[in-house]
C-alpha cells in the first residue's frame, strides 16, 4: 500500500468514556469482525482487563477502508492504555501515529487523564480529531463539552463529530475524518531501517511478539536485526499485521505498522521505546525518547502457605516474561518467612499483579504495605536506595533521607476546590497553581510526596469529590525530608513486615490511627493481643485486643480442686507459649491497615 493511503491513529479517552466500544464499532464498520466476535469487546484481550474495564495492553489493528472518494485505505488503529501508571507506554504508542481521536463523554466532559494524554499527543505533533461520544444519553451536553474542549485544550471544535459508539451513530463520519484530516506517514523506504517498538508481550507459542512502527527503511522476513538499546540481535521469523487476526506479510515498509516474531524469549530484550535497525547496515541513530521504565512502588509478597514459595517465584518469573516493569527479589521476614520484594509502576499495576497471582496461579498471598523508594545518604557518604522500612539504617548512621515528589494535576468541579485543597495540604502538598478552566471546572496543581499518594490519596480524593475528581501525575524530583522508621509491636515483639517509613510530623497521629485500625482487623483470640507503635525505643501508641475468655474449668463439675488448678495452669502455659512464639493470627487486612489510615 502506498504511503498516501495509510493512516496511523490512536484513540485518546478517559477511562469509561467509550474507547473500547468505539474501537469495536470501527472494526465492525470496516468488516474486520465476524458476527460472533461482535458480541465481545475484541480489543481488550485479557479477561482481567475486561472485568476491571481497563485496557492495559496496547495493540495495533489494521483496518481496510474504502472511503467515499473511492480509494482504499489502510487505517492502523493503535490502542493505548488509559491509566497514569502506564504513561510512558502511551507516549510510545502515540509516537507511532500521525493522528488521534480525542473521545470525550458528552455527558461528563474533559478529565485530567484525558488532558495528560492530549498533551502527549500535541507534543508528538499529532492531528487531533475531537469526537463527542455517548450523545444518545439524555444527560449529554455536547455544546458545553465542546466549549470545554476549546477552552481547556485549545482545539478547534467546529467539526467535532457527535457520536454514540453504543448506538453506532457517527462511525462513518469518524472514518472519513481520519482519512481527510490525519496526515499520511512519511519516511523513506530505502533509508537505513529505524523501527519503533511500541508494544511487546510474551506468547507461549511464538515467544515475544513485538509491535513496530517502521519509521524509515524496510524490514523483511529473514532480515537480521538489532535492538539498539538492549543490543540484542535476532532474525525475523515472521512479520505481519493484525487485522485483527494475524496476517503474515513478506515485508513492512516505512509508514507501516505491524508485528514481528523472532524467537525472543523475554520481553526485556524488546522493550517499549527501543529502536530496531538492521544488524549489517544499521541506522546512525536510534529514534529519540527511549526510557527505561522503573518501578516506583514496592511491596512484599509472601505466600500464606510457605510451601508455595517456589510456585510464587515461578509465577513472578512468568509474569515478568510479559511485563518487564515488574521487578522482584527474594526477601526474608521474621514474621512472614520467605517471600519477595516486588516493584511496580504504581498502585494499580500492583493490584493487577496481585490479582493475577491469586487468580491465574492460585497462590494465596499476604501483601505488605506499599512503599516508595527513598534515597538515603549515610554519614560515611554512601548512597542507598531504600525500598523497604527494614532496609532503613539506624538513625545514627543516616546523614540525609530524601523522598520522591510528584507533580499532581487534579481536575474538579469548583464546588470541591476547598475540600481538595484541604486534602492536599494534609498530605504535605506544596501548591503550584489553581486555574479556573471554565466557570465550573478547576485544575489544581500540587507538588506532593509520592509516599502520600501511594497510601490512600486517590481513594480519598474520589470519595470527597463524590467521584468527580480526576488525577494525573508526573515525577518531579527527590527532596530531603525528616523521615523515621515506625515499628509495630505485637505483644511486645517488633513485626518486621509491619514496619513503615513515616514523616516525623505525622508519626504520632499515624501511629495512633494505625494501631486503632489494626485493632479492628485483628480478631479476638485466646489471649490478649497488644498492638503498639514505636519510634526507636519509644512507644507512641497502644491498643489491646481483649482475649476470648474460655472458661476451661466449666466442664469440671464437682470439687476436685487440684484438677481445676491443673487445667488453669495448662491454659496459662498455653497463653504464654502463644505469646512467646508470637503466633498471633494476623489477617491480611492488618498488614495493609496503613492504607486505611487517613
Ligand atoms: P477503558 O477500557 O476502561 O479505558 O474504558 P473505555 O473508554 O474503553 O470504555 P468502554 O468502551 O468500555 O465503555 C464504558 C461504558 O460506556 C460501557 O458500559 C459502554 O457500554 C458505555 N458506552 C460506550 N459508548 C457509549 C455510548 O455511545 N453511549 C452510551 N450510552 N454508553 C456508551
Amino acid at each position: 500500500m502506498k504511503q498516501q493511503n495509510i493512516r496511523n491513529f490512536s484513540i485518546i479517552a478517559h477511562i469509561d468514556h467509550g474507547k473500547s466500544t468505539l474501537a469495536d464499532r470501527l472494526l465492525e464498520e470496516t468488516g474486520a469482525l465476524t458476527d460472533r466476535e461482535k458480541t465481545d469487546q475484541f480489543l481488550d484481550k485479557m479477561e482481567l482487563e475486561r472485568e476491571r474495564g481497563i485496557t492495559i495492553k496496547a495493540q495495533a489493528v489494521c483496518l481496510n477502508y474504502r472511503a467515499d472518494n473511492g480509494q482504499n485505505y489502510i487505517l492502523n488503529l493503535i490502542d493505548t492504555p488509559g491509566h497514569v501508571d502506564f504513561t510512558y507506554e502511551v507516549s510510545r504508542s502515540l509516537m507511532a501515529c500521525e493522528g488521534a481521536l480525542l473521545v470525550v463523554d458528552a455527558s461528563q466532559g474533559v478529565e485530567a487523564q484525558t488532558l495528560a494524554n492530549v498533551y502527549l499527543a500535541i507534543d508528538a505533533d499529532l492531528e487531533i480529531v475531537p469526537v463527542l461520544n455517548k450523545v444518545d444519553l439524555p444527560g449529554a451536553e455536547p455544546e458545553r463539552v465542546k466549549e470545554e474542549i476549546e477552552e481547556i485544550i485549545g482545539l478547534d471544535t467546529s467539526d467535532t463529530i457527535a457520536a454514540s459508539a453504543k448506538e453506532g451513530i457517527g462511525i462513518h463520519e469518524i472514518l472519513e475524518s481520519i482519512v481527510r484530516k490525519v496526515p499520511a506517514p512519511k519516511g523513506d523506504p530505502q533509508a537505513p531501517l529505524q523501527a519503533l517498538v511500541f508494544d511487546s508481550w510474551y506468547d507461549s507459542y511464538q515467544g515475544v511478539i513485538v509491535l513496530v512502527r517502521i519509521v524509515a527503511g524496510t524490514l523483511k522476513k529473514g532480515d537480521k536485526f538489532l535492538f539498539m538499546a538492549s543490543r540484542r540481535s535476532y532474525e525475523v521469523l515472521k512479520l505481519g499485521v493484525f487485522a485483527p487476526h494475524p496476517l503474515e506479510r513478506a515485508e513492512l515498509q516505512a509508514g507501516e505498522v505491524g508485528f514481528l516474531i523472532a524467537g525472543i524469549k523475554v520481553v526485556k530484550d524488546a522493550k517499549v521505546g527501543d529502536t530496531i535497525t538492521h544488524l549489517h547496515q544499521p541506522a546512525q541513530q536510534a529514534l529519540p525518547g527511549f526510557k527505561e521504565v522503573k518501578p516506583m512502588v514496592f511491596s512484599g509478597l509472601y505466600p500464606i502457605d510457605s510451601s508455595e514459595y517456589d510456585l510464587l517465584r515461578d509465577a513472578l518469573e512468568k509474569l515478568q516474561l510479559n511485563d518487564s516493569s515488574i521487578s522482584f527479589e527474594p526477601e526474608n521476614s521474621v514474621a512472614l518467612g520467605f517471600g519477595f520484594r516486588c516493584g511496580f509502576l504504581g498502585l494499580l499495576h500492583m493490584e493487577i499483579v496481585q490479582e493475577r497471582l491469586e487468580r491465574e496461579f492460585g497462590i494465596d498471598l499476604i501483601t505488605t504495605a506499599p512503599t516508595v523508594v527513598y534515597r538515603v545518604t549515610t554519614i560515611k557518604g554512601e548512597e542507598l536506595r531504600v525500598d523497604s522500612a527494614n532496609k532503613l539504617p539506624d538513625i545514627q548512621y543516616i546523614d540525609c533521607i530524601e523522598e520522591p515528589f510528584i507533580l499532581a494535576s487534579i481536575h474538579v468541579p469548583n464546588e470541591f476546590v476547598g475540600t481538595v485543597l484541604a486534602l492536599c495540604e494534609e498530605k504535605r502538598g506544596v501548591q503550584r497553581e489553581i486555574r479556573y478552566l471554565t466557570a465550573s471546572r478547576v485544575m489544581i496543581v500540587y507538588e506532593l510526596p509520592l509516599n502520600e499518594i501511594v497510601l490512600d490519596f486517590y481513594d480519598r480524593l474520589k470519595s470527597i469529590t463524590r467521584g468527580y475528581a480526576s488525577l494525573d501525575y508526573e515525577h518531579l524530583d527527590y527532596r530531603p525530608s525528616p523521615l523515621l522508621r515506625m515499628n509495630v509491636l505485637i505483644n511486645g515483639d517488633s513485626v518486621d513486615a509491619l514496619s513503615l517509613i513515616v514523616h516525623r510530623d505525622k508519626a504520632q497521629a499515624r501511629g495512633r490511627e494505625l494501631v486503632a485500625k489494626m485493632k479492628e482487623f485483628i480478631p479476638r483470640q485466646q489471649y490478649v493481643v497488644a498492638i503498639q507503635a514505636a519510634i526507636g525505643g519509644k512507644i507512641i501508641a497502644r491498643e489491646t485486643v481483649k482475649a476470648l475468655r474460655k472458661d476451661v474449668t466449666a466442664k469440671c463439675y464437682g470439687g476436685d480442686i487440684s484438677r481445676k488448678r491443673k487445667l488453669l495452669e495448662k491454659q496459662k502455659e498455653g497463653k504464654k507459649r502463644m505469646k512467646q512464639i508470637g503466633s498471633v493470627e494476623l489477617p491480611q487486612e492488618a498488614f495493609l491497615a496503613i492504607l486505611k489510615v487517613k
